[in-house]
Parts: structure tokens; sequence; C-alpha cells
């Protein structure tokens, strides 16, 4: 495993990512049930951003800049925060907490940062080096269980939550080609253990290979699917991550209607060149 996300803290990719993510933790706790959130492939947590290993490609030979948060959350840490989407001002609140520029807060810290003591965080990371750091980070936090462990195992080990309510995100770093399927086969057995669970998986778009894995999604017939996309590079740029995606299973509502809010806002700070596009679908396409 060569993956190593310190490469990638910041980018484009992480701030849709975690704009999402956002949203839908902020509507879980809209109503006062408690819920679990299981972060699958959590990385290290929170992310020194000045200290990154040597750069390693999140989808292979798609190397991008050597400081990938100058384009992600770099374009936007400075926009004029009254002027910006709600959600927008409640992520970049959270970064700045965090102390950017000096470190970029991932998923299990956003996470963190949101849920109430009577929520409750697994976390599992499978590299070692990165779940040290995960577990130093989170060990004085009463409501979060860090795990060494395959993120895939975890779903058939921590599903269903004893709250009956939960957020599953599967963030996998795409090193190997099998990934695709790997998640599929592991989305199968979580949703027969855990039918009614909000899950989000970030995709690479890159090439056809997501909408191959789309349609094997949408032909299961699972659950309701929200699918967003967005692209911030022509689609014939050579190795490149020219976008990416996230596929919501049981999208909590009202999620379409405040993604649609804040993601064009977010594409025209984005997109190099006005490139690229964006899209939010419900079922298939
Ligand atoms: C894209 S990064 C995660 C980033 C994190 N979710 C965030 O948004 O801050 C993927 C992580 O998964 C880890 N990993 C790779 N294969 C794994 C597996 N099968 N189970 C759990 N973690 C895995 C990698 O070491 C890496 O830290």
């Amino acid at each position: 495993m060569n993956y190593r996300h310190g490469y990638h803290a910041g980018s484009f990719a992480d701030v849709f990512k975690h704009l999402i993510t956002i949203n839908i933790i902020e509507i879980l706790l809209r109503k006062e049930k408690p819920f679990c959130y299981l972060d699958t492939h959590a990385g290290r947590g929170i992310y020194h951003l000045h200290s990154n290993p040597m750069p390693k490609s999140r989808v292979g030979g798609g190397l991008q800049s050597p400081q990938e948060s100058s384009g992600g959350i770099g374009k936007i840490i400075n926009c004029e925060i009254d002027k910006s989407p709600l959600l927008v001002q409640k992520y970049l609140e959270i970064v700045k907490g965090w102390k950017y520029p000096k470190y970029y807060p991932g998923s299990p810290a956003i996470a963190k940062t949101l849920l109430r003591d009577s929520d409750h965080l697994i976390l599992t990371e499978l590299q070692t080096e990165e779940f040290k750091f995960l577990k130093e980070n989170f060990k004085n936090n009463k409501n979060v269980a860090a795990h060494h462990l395959n993120g895939y195992q975890g779903l058939k080990a921590f599903l269903p939550p004893k709250e009956r309510r939960g957020f599953i995100l599967i963030d996998p770093p795409f090193e190997k080609t099998e990934e695709w399927n790997t998640i599929i086969e592991g989305l199968k057995e979580g949703i027969k253990k855990f039918s009614s669970g909000v899950y989000a998986i970030w995709y690479p778009i890159k090439d056809a290979k997501s909408q191959v894995f789309l349609n094997s999604i949408y032909a299961l017939k699972l659950q309701e699917v929200l699918t967003v996309e967005l692209s911030i590079y022509p689609k014939d740029v050579p190795l490149k991550l020219i976008g990416c995606g996230m596929l919501i299973l049981n999208p909590p509502w009202p999620l379409k209607k405040e993604i649609q809010s804040w993601l064009p806002w977010l594409w025209e700070r984005l997109a190099v060149n006005r490139s690229g596009d964006y899209h939010i679908y419900t079922g298939s396409h």
C-alpha cells in the first residue's frame, strides 16, 4: 500500500467530499436520536500540510500539482464568507478551527467537530503508520473508536450500529483496479446487515470506469440513490483526475436540494479555466 492521503489533503476532491460529508451530518443532527458515523477508510484524521510524504497518486498515474491543497481549499479559504453558501461557511469555520493553513482536517476530524457526545464515531484504517496517527489524534475522545482494520471487514463487524441510525463514509484510495468491485461487494454486505444506513462512496472520475461502477450499483436496485459529480478539468486531459463523485444510498431529505444550493458555487471557484461541470442525479443515469 503506497497511498498516503497527506499529499492530497485539502485537494478539490477533499473539499467536495468534505462538504457532502458535512451536509449529510448536519441533516442527521436535526433529529435528537443519536447516530453512528462509520469511516471505513479514515486516514490519519488530521494532516500537516507542509510535511507531506512523497507524492503518490490516488488513482495511479494521475499526479496533481505538488501541493494539491492550492487547487482545493486554497481557492476558497479567502472567499467573501458572508456571500458564500451557508454550508460552505460551516466548512470553512471547521477548517479554520483545525488551524488551516498549517493543518487540514480529514473526514474523522470534521465528523468529530460536528457530532454530539451522544453520537458515536467508528474509524477504520489499514495502513499501520496512518493508523498510529489516527489512534493518537483521537485518543482522549470517549465517543471515538479507532481500529487498525480493513474497512470492508469493518462493514461486517460494526453494522448495524447499536443506535440503528448511521452514516457510513467509504473513501478508498483506488490504488488497485479491483477496488471498484470490492466496494460493490462491501456495500452488498453492509446493506444486508443495515439496510437503512446512509452510505456515501467517494469515487474518482478519470476514465469510463466510474460509469461502469455506477451502472453496476444502479443494476442492484438497492435503495434510493443520489449521485453527485464535480469535474474541474476538460474530459480529454490525459492521466488526470478530472473530477470525482459521491454515490449516496438512502440520501436523507432534503440533501439533494441542499447540495444544489452550494455545488454551482463550488464549481465556479474550483474549475480550471471554467472547464468540467457538475451534476446531481436521483436514481440511475
Ligand atoms: C482517501 S484516504 C482517506 C481520507 C479520509 N477519508 C479523509 O477524507 O480525510 C484512504 C485511506 O484508506 C486507507 N486504506 C487503504 N485500503 C484500506 C482498507 N482496505 N481498509 C481501510 N483503510 C484502507 C489508506 O491508507 C488511506 O489512509
